[in-house]
């Protein structure tokens, strides 16, 4: 409504002024977390339920045409499934044994995987080191830097002792141009590093926004299926955890790796969180150093070599990484609260968890614990995902909140129910070769899993169904 003072040779200037602008800009507003729209502004998404996350966007025509879409001629025909070329025998290893290990066994042809982690962790210098490897074995490989000049990218691989001819790198953020390099060039692998700073040039959006995101990825995706390149794109995770624009990337790759570790420690971990060519339990661990990153094959021994002994509230679980098992220390550390709501904090494991297992103690072994705070940590920053931990993390709270040792040559593990039960886990016989590997004597576990294992000579067994039982044992011993 026009207000009423105007005369209506101005109504109709104003009326024709707004229908202009109208026209003119034609926007609407995008989700940068899921890619939701709506023509108005919107607190909160419907789509993700997250608040503040619209961002006004210009609507841009939508092309179909498949030419139009990467500037070449496509299409294949139907074929019979007995002809297509199964993907385990497309799988290239990268030379880099825990690299491989969280892809499923190597790289597949043709897939997309996005690496997601913090800034400064290591993502350049990883991907830059997985192409040195392909490109010495004579494989032609293009690195494509958004965020450093080529000299900038020289002076790394310098550190890191590259020098491969065959590894081609190029400072580009133009989707166009990235788009032509790779089809004339037509290397064996590409890295987009990061997809955060590649622009098109027909949307109006800035980088890094979820329009330009979403395009780059879909046209590098569309491009990586169509040549059978394998592409890897560097993506950045934001404050709150996710790589920006999360859902929808993460929906349209193929394989999301998270390279992970704390900034004053030297480890990182590569982990998969999802993948369609592999588990996604599978971890990789390597080590940050002056020369770049070296894998850490024996993750135990790492996790376990900074070690106290001889403190309380310290435990070592063997637990299972993928396909392996991994020992790894948890700490606890339970302090009267001066407060009136007690802290409980836990590292590397659901605090969820760490509530669940607390409420087990007090109901069940009667360990009053509603104030003390609480804080559990797993040592050497890995995540520990599996249920196995439950007693460890159980005896380590008991072993400080007691302040009294637990033997340093046991392990611990078991799954703890709600009734207090011992439950049995997987791959016990794994843990124990683990334990007895790195000399430890003994094993706390549950009495379910005897059945289902063969003893492991030099490994002492020590079976609990409750864990009433299982702390009285611990500390007799
Ligand atoms: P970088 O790969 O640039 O991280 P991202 O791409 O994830 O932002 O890694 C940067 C950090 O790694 C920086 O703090 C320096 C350190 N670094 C080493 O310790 N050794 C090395 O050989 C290299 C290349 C980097
Ligand atoms: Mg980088």
């Amino acid at each position: 409504m026009l207000p009423s003072f105007l005369s209506n040779e101005e109504r109709e200037l104003t009326g024709s002024f707004i229908d202009y602008l109208m026209i003119k800009a034609k926007t609407h507003f995008v989700c940068q977390t899921c890619g939701y729209q709506t023509p108005k502004w919107l607190g909160k998404c419907p789509g993700c339920q997250e608040w503040n996350t619209f961002v006004e966007e210009r609507v841009v025509e939508e092309k179909v045409s498949e030419r139009d879409f990467l500037g070449i001629e496509t299409g294949t025909a139907p074929i019979p499934i007995t002809e297509v070329i199964s993907e385990e025998r497309s799988r290239i290893s990268v030379g880099i044994g825990e690299f491989d290990r969280v892809l499923g066994g190597g790289m597949v042809l043709g897939s997309v995987v996005l690496v997601g982690g913090d800034p400064g962790i290591g993502k350049s210098t990883l991907l830059l080191q997985v192409m040195d490897r392909l490109a010495s074995k004579g494989m032609r490989v293009l690195y494509i830097s958004g965020e450093e000049s080529i000299q900038q990218t020289k002076m790394r691989a310098d550190r890191l002792h590259i020098s491969s001819k065959d590894l081609l790198v190029v400072s580009e953020t133009s989707l166009e141009k990235i788009l032509q390099d790779i089809q004339t060039l037509r290397p064996n692998a590409v890295v987009v590093d990061s997809i955060q700073t590649i622009y098109c040039s027909e949307l109006p959006s800035t980088p890094g926004s979820i329009s330009q995101v979403r395009e780059a990825s879909s046209r590098l995706l569309y491009l990586a299926k169509h040549l059978s390149i394998p592409i890897f794109l560097i993506g950045h995770v934001t404050k709150e955890g996710f790589i920006a624009g999360p859902k929808v990337l993460e929906h349209m790759v193929d394989t999301v790796l998270y390279f992970e570790g704390e900034a004053n420690h030297a480890f990182r971990i590569l982990r998969a969180v999802k993948n369609r060519y592999g588990s996604t339990n599978e971890i990789g661990v390597f080590e940050m150093k002056d020369s770049g990153l070296t894998e850490v094959l024996n993750p135990s021994e790492f996790f376990l070599s900074e070690r106290t002994r001889r403190a309380s509230g310290s435990v070592v679980v063997p637990c299972i990484g993928g396909s392996r098992p991994i020992l790894v220390e948890l700490q606890a550390l339970v302090v009267s609260s001066n407060f009136g709501l007690p802290r409980r904090t836990a590292q590397g494991m659901d605090v969820n968890r760490l509530s669940l297992i607390i409420a087990v103690m007090e109901k069940r072994l009667g360990i009053r614990l509603s104030n003390h705070d609480i804080y559990l940590n797993v040592a050497g920053g890995i995540r520990i995902e599996e249920p196995g931990a439950d007693l460890g993390a159980m005896a380590s709270i008991t072993s400080s909140f007691k302040d009294r040792m637990v033997d340093p040559e046991t392990v611990v593990f078991g799954e703890v129910g709600l009734g207090g039960e011992i439950r049995g886990v997987s791959q016990s016989e794994n843990r124990l070769r683990e334990a007895e590997r790195l000399g430890f004597k003994r094993a706390l576990m549950p009495k379910q899993n005897f059945g289902k294992m063969h003893r492991i000579k030099g490994m002492e067994r020590v079976g609990v169904e409750t864990v009433q039982e299982a702390i009285d044992l611990l500390f007799k011993m």
